[in-house]
This record gives structure tokens, C-alpha cells and sequence, in this order.
């Protein structure tokens, strides 16, 4: 099973419409048809940014994926400041960051509620990036598995596996994100490796062979061939990187650069 690999840029609160509309612009430039047709290319702006970078994808016929970074589990109603998934379907939002350690620790996102913005993003025919991942303290007391798996779990189970071989996963170790320090490449594929079995007992090993799996926490060009070496390492969800865009190029290009 050959999965397509999925390289997306989180700008969490960076960048207003017109930075963003110059960045997927400059991003197209570096980005060739090669790289598009080997890795799936999305970016997520700020919400405020969507229907510009929305514009500039179509009118330019850029083969780059517009991606949001969180949305509300409810269609309508009154919550005042949250966006429903059905405005971020019409806007052509592909791809839907939930779940991130940010949106968990920051605003209060329990496994429940990203369980249902996975059901509410699904419904509207866009792919969820699931994301996961374990606090220092948690990985020095050997927690890791346990707290990542019980994520997984209340993400995944009694969903059918064709759902679940459709999915993105990020694997993202709190501690490694924004900090500048990255799992190494063996630890990260043995969290993934672990997440992929998980999802074989929940979905059948045929789900688990499609589904795409991303590392996210300091990704570089620097680091990113190494990480992508490893077997079940299918992207990377990037952070701070995928602002600048000849950084994000050359991390898209893995395939180009020598770890
Ligand atoms: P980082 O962020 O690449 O800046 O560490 C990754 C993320 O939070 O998705």
C-alpha cells in the first residue's frame, strides 16, 4: 500500500489576508507540478484569510489545498465568534485541523468534543487532521503510548474502515512544538507505528495500511527527509516553518534534500 504523502502548513494566528495571499502566491512559484503530484500540499490560514487564499487557489489554478485550523461540531446557532464546518465546505476547505494540543490545553477541547467535530467535519465531505500527542511530564513517566492511544481510541472507534483509511493523523508531541526540539526520527515512527497498530484493531489492517499518518512538532528542512525515511511516517503537520515559504518549499521537496 503506497500512501500519498501529506505536508501541511499550520499558521495558527500568523499572517492577515494580504500576507497570506502574497505567501500561497510566492508558495506556487516554488512548488512545481512534480512536487504536487508527489505530496499532498495543504495550507491553514487564520479564518479571516480563507476567501482570499480561497480566491488566489482558484483564479491561479494552484493545486495547493485550502485547510482551516479548527471549527465549531454544531452547523448553527448561537455561538457567538465559532464558524461551522457547512461555511467552511462552501469556502472549498478540504482538510480541518481538530484537536490540536493548542485548541486542547488553551480553549478546553476534550477527546469528546473533537470526537464531535471529527462527525461534524465528515458530514460535510471535508478530511479532519486528528491530532494527538503527550506533554513532557507525560513522556518521562513513560506515558506516551497510553495517553496517545486513548485519544486515538475516542477519535476512531466505531467508525467504518473505508471513514478511517480516508483520515489524517498528526502525531504531535506537546513538547516538541514551537520548541525547537524534535522527536528524533525512531521515536516518532515508533508513536506512529504504535498509532497505526491501534487502528488496525480498531478499523481492520486495511484501514490502518491507507490511512496517512503526519509528525508534526519543529519540522525543518533540516529534519524532514530523516522523518519522512521512516515507514509509517506519511507527512508533516508544520508550525512555525510553513510561514516562510522557501522553508515550506524545501520541506514539500523532502524528496530533494539529504537529511
Ligand atoms: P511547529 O508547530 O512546527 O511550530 O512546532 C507544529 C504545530 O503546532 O502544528
Amino acid at each position: 500500500m503506497t500512501r500519498k504523502p501529506i505536508i501541511s502548513g499550520n499558521w495558527k494566528m500568523n499572517l492577515n489576508h494580504f500576507e497570506a495571499i502574497q505567501t500561497v502566491q510566492k508558495l506556487s512559484y516554488q512548488l512545481t507540478k512534480e512536487d504536487y503530484a508527489a505530496v499532498d500540499v495543504s495550507v491553514h490560514p487564520p479564518f479571516t484569510d480563507l476567501r482570499s487564499v480561497q480566491t488566489v487557489l482558484d483564479v491561479d489554478e494552484i493545486p495547493i489545498k485550502l485547510g482551516a485550523q479548527h471549527c465549531h461540531q454544531d452547523e448553527k446557532g448561537a455561538f457567538t465568534g465559532e464558524i461551522s464546518p457547512a461555511f467552511l465546505a462552501k469556502l472549498s476547505v478540504k482538510y480541518v485541523i481538530v484537536g490540536h494540543s493548542e485548541r486542547r490545553e488553551l480553549f478546553g477541547e476534550t477527546d469528546e468534543i473533537v470526537s464531535k467535530k471529527i462527525d461534524a467535519i465528515l458530514k460535510q465531505e471535508m478530511t479532519p487532521i486528528i491530532c494527538c500527542g503527550e506533554t513532557l511530564q507525560e513522556r518521562e513517566a513513560g506515558e506516551t503510548e497510553s495517553k496517545v492511544l486513548t485519544q486515538i481510541r475516542s477519535a476512531l472507534t466505531k467508525r467504518n474502515a473505508d471513514v478511517v483509511s480516508a483520515l489524517v493523523v498528526a502525531y504531535e508531541p506537546i513538547w516538541a512544538i514551537g520548541t525547537g526540539l524534535t522527536a528524533t526520527s525512531q521515536d516518532a515512527q515508533a508513536v506512529i507505528g504504535a498509532i497505526r497498530a491501534e487502528i488496525a484493531d480498531l478499523a481492520g489492517a486495511d484501514a490502518a495500511a491507507a490511512v496517512r499518518i503526519q509528525y508534526g512538532g519543529s519540522v525543518k528542512s533540516s529534519n524532514i527527509a530523516e522523518l519522512m525515511a521512516m515507514p509509517d511516517i506519511d507527512g508533516a503537520l508544520v508550525g512555525g516553518a510553513s510561514l516562510e515559504t522557501e522553508e515550506f518549499a524545501k520541506i514539500v521537496q523532502f524528496r530533494n534534500v539529504r537529511s
